[in-house]
């Protein structure tokens, strides 16, 4: 590796990094040592202040494109060169840790802030994304700023989706927009040169093994749907059971069905409902209506297809009473990152010595879209026996820094081979 690269990774300091994020999970702070930032809400908008701040004192350039999605960039050599990219989310799960996503932007700026340090010069921009909405708890479906950026979806046609409370998504990214006036304007869909994504790894795999770095080939396939179940109002006292349309038991129903559908030998297939609207949701009330969220997720390209085909034969063979609608409102198949990404990741992590593995990862990511437009890839770490999505999700300062240092190294890498 040059000296000059050396130079720049020796800058990355664990510390400040291990600081940041202490500072940006103070906003949107839940008990337990958990975040709640729902994606385009004051919290949301605070830590994007908080990072575009921080950007401005170091001289980087600071843009926001149409759906949020923030852009810090450190200028190369080459007018004309698209950027190579890293970065990641700062939205959360309702109950989320300070990691899943802030790691990703936090590790991208240290290496941006190494890199200038070490006074290197580069021929691509390198550039620290920050995607709306990646988790997608919010507003469905996750991962919409890569979506839209990258062209898989229409901004058009998400922003009438709303949250739980009826909030438009096109008035939640309107007063985002509008909070920070004074930046550059990117365009959906400018080139990149490459995309390296760090995260925690959500999962066990990296601290069973004793590794530090988990080389991401790829991501597992994903299928969501929305499920509705239509049923009729009663009096929960005096309608008998026959007669009733109740929706909440044939929500219950068509689950059964679906997850003995997704059930396997030997547990690979993951199957959740982990949001439910229930109407009008009162004891002594049956119920008229359910909406409930199905997400299925498997490495395999031929099972998750198979799998999401019989989604809805199931669900309507299941029903007892009711009527039923189904909305899928995600369908991403098995992502395979690109060899020379991953390669410099691997590389960047036996040169420095630091202990790898490869990995595919369980959890989505914006890489997965990022993928499809450039070469990408993604540096894992660590996090404690595999907790995330949760208040107590926990990593070391130390496997932080580590994946900073091997994100130093793949971005200069790749600066120069693409
Ligand atoms: C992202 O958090 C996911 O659902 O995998
Ligand atoms: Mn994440
Ligand atoms: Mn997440």
């Amino acid at each position: 590796m040059r000296e000059s690269h050396l130079d720049a990774i020796s800058r990355i300091d664990e510390t400040r990094l291990w600081n940041r994020h202490m500072h940006m999970a103070t906003i949107g702070a839940i008990p337990g040592n958990g975040v709640n930032r729902p994606a385009l809400s004051p919290a949301d908008i605070a830590t994007r202040k908080v990072l575009i701040g921080w950007a401005r004192e170091r001289g980087f350039g600071v843009a926001m494109d149409a759906i949020g999605n923030l852009f810090i960039r450190r200028a190369g050599t080459d007018p004309t060169a698209p950027p190579v990219m890293t970065g990641s989310h700062m939205d959360t799960q309702p109950r989320g840790g300070r990691f899943d996503g802030m790691y990703g932007v936090l590790a991208g700026f240290e290496a941006l802030e190494a890199i200038d340090a070490a006074k290197l010069t580069t021929r691509h921009p390198i550039e620290v994304v920050v995607w709306t909405n990646e988790e997608g708890s919010r507003f469905q479906p996750c991962t919409m700023g890569s979506a839209v950026y990258t062209g898989e979806r229409r901004l058009d046609d998400l922003l009438d989706v709303t949250d739980n409370d009826g909030v438009r998504l096109g008035d939640a990214l309107a007063t985002t927009l509008s909070a920070t006036p004074d930046v550059g304007e990117r365009d959906l869909g400018a080139p990149a040169a490459a995309y390296v994504e760090a995260h925690i790894e959500q999962g066990p795999l990296l601290e069973n093994a004793g590794k530090t770095i988990g080389v991401v080939t790829g991501i597992q396939g994903l299928r969501w749907y929305n499920i509705e179940i239509f049923g009729k109002t009663d009096h929960a006292g005096t309608t008998p059971l026959a007669l009733r349309k109740d929706a909440v038991r044939d929500a219950i129903n068509v689950i059964n069905a679906l997850r003995k559908l997704t059930q396997d030998a030997d547990d690979v297939t993951r199957f959740t409902v982990g949001r439910m609207l229930v109407t009008p949701n009162s004891p002594n009330s049956v119920a008229s209506h359910v909406l409930f969220s199905v997400d299925i997720r498997h490495p395999d390209l031929a099972v998750i297809e198979r799998l999401g085909q019989a989604v809805e034969a199931t669900a309507r063979a299941a029903l007892e009473q009711c009527t039923l609608a189904i909305t899928p409102t995600l369908h991403d198949d098995p992502c395979v990152f690109h060899e020379q990404v991953v390669a410099a990741v691997q590389d960047a992590a036996n040169t420095l010595g630091i202990s790898n593995m490869r990995i595919t990862s369980g959890a989505s990511h914006d890489a997965n879209y990022m993928a499809r437009v450039c070469p990408g890839g993604m540096i894992f770490v660590p996090c404690r026996g595999g907790v995330s999505h949760n208040e107590a999700e926990d990593t070391q300062p130390a496997d932080l820094a580590a994946g900073a240092r091997v994100l130093v190294a793949a971005l200069l890498d790749l600066d120069e081979r693409v």
